[in-house]
């Protein structure tokens, strides 16, 4: 079984996405990493973001290191704001498309998997067995992400990070290709009231 996880950004999609594959045996992968990882690989290499064509962004996402997936670095608010420049870019989704979808048809697990992202169940697989969009309200998910990086030892204020998912909402949304939104056949599931298990438990009862 395959199931496509999407939603906007901190709204326990990843929470969701993870616990279930724990639950059911399954493989995870989540997809966002892979644009943080693109995004960090840019800022390490020193090139001005500013100044960098889609054809050289390509050829880092080409040349990703996986490792850079596991990171910590990959979880500031700089890497999460500049994946999300880097995901408007066409032949980048284009490119990171292949290694999900390698994923999802052969999962090492051999069991199934849950992939989470903005365009799973929209894009990368639309004939996935279940669909959840995941989302809750902006100040909630601002809340949620403050307490997370500071729990990872970063410094954030609440009205910067709420500015930045609000920006990265937006920008995720508007973009041209695979933009952020629920599949038809998605369920959607409103965190803003829920905790991480009233969420589990409700995916479980879908599936
Ligand atoms: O953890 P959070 O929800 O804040 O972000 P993420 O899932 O790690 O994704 C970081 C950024 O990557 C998003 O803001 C999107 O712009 C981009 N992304 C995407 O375009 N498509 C995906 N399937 C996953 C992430």
């Amino acid at each position: 079984m395959i199931i496509a996880i999407d939603g906007s950004a901190a709204s326990g999609k990843g929470t969701l996405a993870k616990e279930l594959a724990q639950h059911l045996g399954y493989d995870y992968l989540d997809t966002g990493a892979l644009y943080r990882a693109v995004a960090l690989s840019l800022i390490n290499s020193g090139m001005d973001e500013n100044n960098i064509t889609e054809n050289q962004m390509v050829k880092y996402a080409s040349s990703l290191n996986i490792a850079l997936t596991r990171s910590a670095k990959i979880r500031s608010s700089a890497v999460a704001n500049l994946a999300s420049k880097i995901a408007v870019m066409p032949s980048v989704r284009a490119k990171l498309l292949i290694f999900q979808r390698e994923l999802a048809e052969a999962p090492p697990s051999g069991q199934g998997a849950v992939l989470d992202g903005r365009d799973i169940g929209t894009v990368v697989l639309p004939n996935a067995d279940l669909k959840f969009f995941i989302d809750a309200d902006i100040n909630i998910r601002a809340d949620r992400r403050t307490k997370e990086l500071r729990q990872a030892g970063q410094s954030a204020m609440f009205c910067e990070v709420l500015a930045d998912l609000r920006m990265r909402d937006h920008r995720d949304k508007s973009r041209s290709v695979a933009p952020l939104r629920a599949a038809d056949d998605a369920i959607t599931i409103d965190t803003s009231n829920l905790d991480a298990s009233a969420v589990l438990q409700m995916a479980l009862a879908y599936i």
